[in-house]
């Protein structure tokens, strides 16, 4: 059974109040649990922080227990060259989540740091967007 983490950054657990105009009214509990529902194939881990360092470790802890990773890593999108580095030395297949279009936003959104150490990208299509990577996780794991 392929095991997938669902990997959420800073302010994501506040989904469902948090401007829902732009991030939806489902709260992350209600993405989860659809995955769940509708992956019933799949193993999934989740995980939510606000801090850098333990989003870091849940991706070190990761190393080798888990197929790939669909991470959504918030506003550390943004800034995080200790991410992009995480990313890089667990050598996991990871593809990065954005509920809304980052580069459709404010300018200090539009570079992400992550990017360039995932394998793939999926943004501006809501909480969809989680189980569209799922999809693309396990058919990149198809031999
Ligand atoms: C976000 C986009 C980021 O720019 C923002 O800081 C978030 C959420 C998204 O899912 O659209 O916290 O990652």
């Amino acid at each position: 059974m392929p095991v997938i983490l669902i990997l959420n950054g800073p302010n994501l657990n506040l989904l469902g109040t948090r401007q829902p105009e732009i991030y939806g009214y489902e709260t992350l509990e209600d993405i989860n649990k659809s995955l769940k529902k509708k992956f019933p194939a799949v193993k999934f881990e989740t995980f939510q922080s606000n801090s850098e360092g333990a989003l870091i470790d849940r991706l070190h802890d990761a190393r080798g227990k888990v197929d790939g990773v669909v991470f959504n890593p918030g506003a550390y999108t943004h800034t995080s060259i200790a991410l992009f580095d995480a990313i890089k030395a667990v050598e996991l297949p990871v593809i990065e989540v954005h509920l809304s279009l980052p580069e459709a936003r404010e300018s200090f959104r539009h570079h992400s740091y992550i990017t360039p150490a995932c394998k793939g990208k999926i943004s501006g299509l809501g909480s969809i967007g989680y189980s569209l990577a799922v999809e693309a996780l396990l058919d990149a794991g198809k031999k």
